[in-house]
């Protein structure tokens, strides 16, 4: 087979390296989308419940997690999630709102695919799907191979990608091979891999926006209530401020889930204990011992006005059918300080097969922040969550997805 000689090679077709492709090909570069998938973009389809949440209308450098959280801010600014609007906008995509500035298809996340590929199409980006990368190789530049078809720039080659379809000569490497979340979607350490090849540090991955589960014993009573669901406040670690996050905790068989779990699990270190306050914005103990007087209803049927009667049952266990009149104000004080500040510690994660992203990843400090190239290897870039950036649950990732490759694609 005879080498193929394009401008860049973009590994990873899914949400960054789609738009990369894009965004360089219609820039007038000769461009190759390589994946070993067989079908197209599997996790932007399943994304958002099936609808995908695209972006998110406040993007904010603290809305992500980094080993250098100045890292994103630059490719952040220049691609922001007003551009990515438009862009949906432009393509006639229906879309709207959710809560806390969350951006969905009102039809389905296929209509962002449609969108991803089109553009590509208006970029002549030629495919590879499924395609394996066996090897990438580095041109000495001395050695760059001149007989074979010159791509568009002239610049010499600088990388060979060995595949099951050929060689490939390139002068740019793009790396979009996402995350190790939902292996059984295909997801791969390969891009890691990659960069420890070329040098580059890698931050030690882990799953992040995935559910808690605890110690089976510990956790037997509370698994009853699996599917129960009510809003908390939850917090974890010492850092001063405390992150923090208020959204719907999720009982499940084996633990906790729900938004406000997925969020504070970014942040949580193994051994760490987690606090729920579960009657946020409250201050239960004041406003129990307030009504207290001549209270004759039940404990139990009182914290039914707060939250579902089967975990106020299960939380306060035979007390439930005390009347609130005969509680001492030192027990309820004590009551109220543990509704408010439920700690305990989980005993792990639901680990990839159940995380909706990857915590860390290649090291932001061996990559230009404007370009995402490696600062070490000109040519060779990182895009999407490859890299040591994790955003919140919300449109977060899906927007450094795109603006990354964007900052990539114009440094090309
Ligand atoms: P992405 O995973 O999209 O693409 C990587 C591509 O590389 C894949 O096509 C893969 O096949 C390919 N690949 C991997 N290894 C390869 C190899 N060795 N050779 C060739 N190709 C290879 N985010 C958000 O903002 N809003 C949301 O609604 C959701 N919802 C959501 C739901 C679920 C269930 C999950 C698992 C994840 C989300 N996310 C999300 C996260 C979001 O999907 C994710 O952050 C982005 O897809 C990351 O984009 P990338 O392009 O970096 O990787």
């Amino acid at each position: 087979m005879s080498t193929q000689r394009f401008d860049v090679a973009v590994i990873g077709a899914g949400a960054a390296g789609m738009m990369c492709a894009a965004q360089a090909g219609q820039r007038g570069l000769k461009v190759v989308l390589i994946d070993h998938a067989s079908k197209l973009a599997e996790k932007i389809r399943i994304s958002g419940g099936g609808r995908c949440n695209f972006t998110n209308r406040d993007v904010l450098p603290a809305n992500f997690i980094s080993a250098n959280p100045h890292f994103c801010k630059s490719a952040l600014a220049a691609y922001t999630p007003q551009d990515f609007l438009e862009l949906v906008n432009q393509h006639g995509i229906p879309w709207h709102e959710k809560h806390k500035g969350q951006l969905f298809c009102d039809d389905s996340s296929e209509d962002i695919i449609s969108m991803l590929r089109t553009e590509c199409e208006h970029g002549q980006v030629q495919w590879r799907m499924p395609c394996k990368v066996d090897a990438i190789q580095a041109i000495e530049l001395a050695a760059a191979d001149s007989s074979v078809e010159r791509a568009t720039t002239g610049k010499p080659a600088r990388f060979r990608v060995l595949t099951d379809q050929g060689l490939i000569e390139v002068t740019s490497l793009v790396i979009a091979t996402g995350g190790l979340a939902i292996p059984q979607l295909g997801a791969t350490d390969w891009g890691l891999k990659v960069a420890r090849q070329f040098g580059l540090k890698v931050i030690d991955p882990r799953p992040a926006l995935v559910p808690l589960v605890f110690n089976g014993d510990d956790w037997a009573p509370f698994g009853e209530l699996s599917g129960l669901a009510l809003e908390a406040e939850v917090t974890t670690g010492t850092d001063r401020p405390v992150t923090s996050f208020l959204e719907d905790v999720l009982f499940t068989h084996r633990g906790l889930s729900g938004p406000g779990i997925l969020q504070i699990s970014s942040y949580w270190q193994p051994g760490q204990a987690i606090r729920l306050n579960l009657a946020p914005g409250r201050h239960l103990g004041d406003e129990l011992i307030a009504s207290k007087a001549g209270n004759k209803q039940q404990l139990g049927t009182v914290l039914a006005n707060l939250w579902p009667r089967r975990l106020t049952e299960q939380w306060l266990g035979e007390s439930s059918a005390s009347k609130l009149a005969d509680a001492g104000d030192k027990w309820i004080r004590e009551l109220a300080t543990r509704i408010h500040g439920w700690t305990l510690t989980p005993s792990g994660t639901a680990g990839y097969k159940k995380a909706e992203v990857m915590r860390g990843g290649v090291d932001t400090r061996d990559l230009d922040q404007r370009t995402m190239q490696a600062k070490a290897r000109p040519g060779l870039h990182f895009i999407g969550e490859v890299v040591d950036v994790t955003g919140w649950l919300g449109g977060y990732n899906f927007q450094w997805a795109w603006a990354s490759a964007v900052a990539c694609a114009k440094g090309l």
